[in-house]
């Protein structure tokens, strides 16, 4: 059984597995939610998602314990943090 933890994912609280992406997480809580999975929004408004999952296209940029603009693809999880997305209404 994989070491779990615990991390709030635009509110929700989501349990993963240890070694997980915050870009996996996001993608965990929207399919338990039922919701789009999306990290932020455009200028223009349009929703957006991780694309190349290594840190190249930036389209997964979210905020993590209040710091803006981290690549969620290339962060892990840690115990009780708190990510924000941009793709609420
Ligand atoms: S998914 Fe492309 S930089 Fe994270």
């Amino acid at each position: 059984m994989p070491e779990m933890i615990t991390l709030s994912v635009d509110g929700r609280s989501t349990s993963v597995a240890a070694g997980t992406s915050v870009a996996a997480a996001i993608a965990i809580a929207a399919a338990r939610a039922a919701g789009p999975g999306v990290t932020r929004r455009s200028v223009g408004g349009q929703l957006r998602a991780p694309l190349c999952g290594m840190g190249v296209c930036q389209e997964c940029r979210v905020t993590v314990n209040g710091r803006a603009h981290v690549l969620s693809c290339q962060t892990l999880c840690a115990p009780g943090m708190d990510v924000q997305t941009g793709g609420a209404p």
